[in-house]
């Protein structure tokens, strides 16, 4: 009898042993976006890579649009393990003590994804994801959104069209800069909130790639978008470290296997989205699209060129200087 018991408690804990042994490993994966815009997909790439390559032994949760966490809480849940994986602007690194990120906000740094490429995808790339470290925090990739357009509820071709305007912005000191070196009063605030602040008139206007304005309905709320790609944002792909460090080793193989093709995937579609987007946005014929002229943003780049000599020292010169060699951007031209 007592022989039987053993045999069957064995056998129990046998079957409770398979059965953890079969339980998915899982990923929580949150972002503030739409999922229809650059990084919502490209989430959605990654979990499909990531599923059938582990054969399902690791299950992604994506979820979209602050449904779980806003900015600033999703990098804090993060760090404490409550989700496992983000892709949060480089802007939103700096209220954790890296404003190194915020180099990416500095405006006209970057012509064009090519410029941003040889940075993202370089050798300093490797720099900026290695500092992630200290923060308990795997760099993964760099994934891609775009270039900025303003928007308000009037027109804004000059600097001097921003004067006085509340303007909201991302946690990013540069962007802070920028907007006052336009006259205008930044306001920092969630991505989840911006909506509603635009309509209430808590804030006039706003800045992103078109690609989140349109997505979130902002277009709807103000009458002008200036098309004036005066800055970037864009996306580091990351993960909590103890939990990255400690999948086995074959799982975490496979996974920066998918990191690798959801990245590609994430930067051939940044651009064609935004550019679809826009169209969108002139389909509806209720927001005004500005073109600047190469005179308007000779204006632009002029009144702005003095944020790169005001934060220059808080991003670290020679990070600076190492950026400028890659892109051709000299501050002292302008
Ligand atoms: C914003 O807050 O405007 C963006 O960072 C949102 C995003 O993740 O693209």
């Amino acid at each position: 009898m007592r022989i039987r018991n053993v045999i069957a408690f064995l056998a129990t804990m046998a079957m409770a042993a398979t059965a953890l042994a079969q339980q998915p490993i899982v990923i929580k994966f949150s972002h503030v976006v739409a999922l229809d815009t650059p990084k919502g997909l490209a989430a959605e790439y990654f979990k499909k890579l990531a599923e059938e390559r582990t054969k399902g032994r690791v299950k992604v949760e994506v979820y979209p649009n602050s449904q779980l966490y806003k900015d600033k809480e999703e990098l804090e849940a993060l760090q404490i393990g409550a989700v496992q994986m983000l892709a949060p602007s480089m802007a939103k690194f700096g209220p954790m003590g890296l404003r190194e990120f915020e180099a990416f906000d500095l405006p006209y740094l970057f012509d064009d994804y090519k410029e941003l490429h040889r940075v993202t995808q370089g050798p300093i790339g490797q720099i900026f994801l290695k500092k992630l470290d200290s923060k308990g925090i795997v760099g993964l990739a760099f994934w891609d959104n775009g270039f900025k357009v303003m928007s308000a509820n009037k027109p804004l071709r000059k600097p001097e069209d921003f004067k006085g305007l509340k303007m909201r912005i991302q946690s990013s000191k540069v962007l802070d800069s920028q907007m006052r070196a336009l006259g205008a009063i930044p306001q920092v605030m969630a991505f989840s909130e911006v909506y509603q602040a635009l309509q209430t008139g808590v804030v006039d206007g706003t800045e992103n790639p078109v690609s989140n304005l349109y997505t979130q309905k902002m277009n709807e709320v103000q009458k002008y978008l200036t098309v004036s790609n005066h800055g970037y944002l864009g996306y580091t792909l990351i993960a909590n470290k103890k939990f990255w460090d400690g999948l086995p080793a074959d799982i975490r193989t496979t996974l920066e296997g998918a990191v690798k093709d959801a990245t590609k995937y994430a930067n051939d579609l940044a651009q064609k989205k935004n550019d679809e987007d826009l169209e969108s946005v002139r389909k509806t014929g209720k927001t005004q699209i500005i073109t600047l002229t190469p005179q308007e943003k000779l204006e632009w780049k002029k009144a702005l060129v003095k944020v790169h000599r005001e934060q220059e020292s808080k991003i670290g010169k020679e990070l600076l200087q190492s950026i400028y060699k890659e892109t051709g951007f000299d501050p002292g031209k302008l």
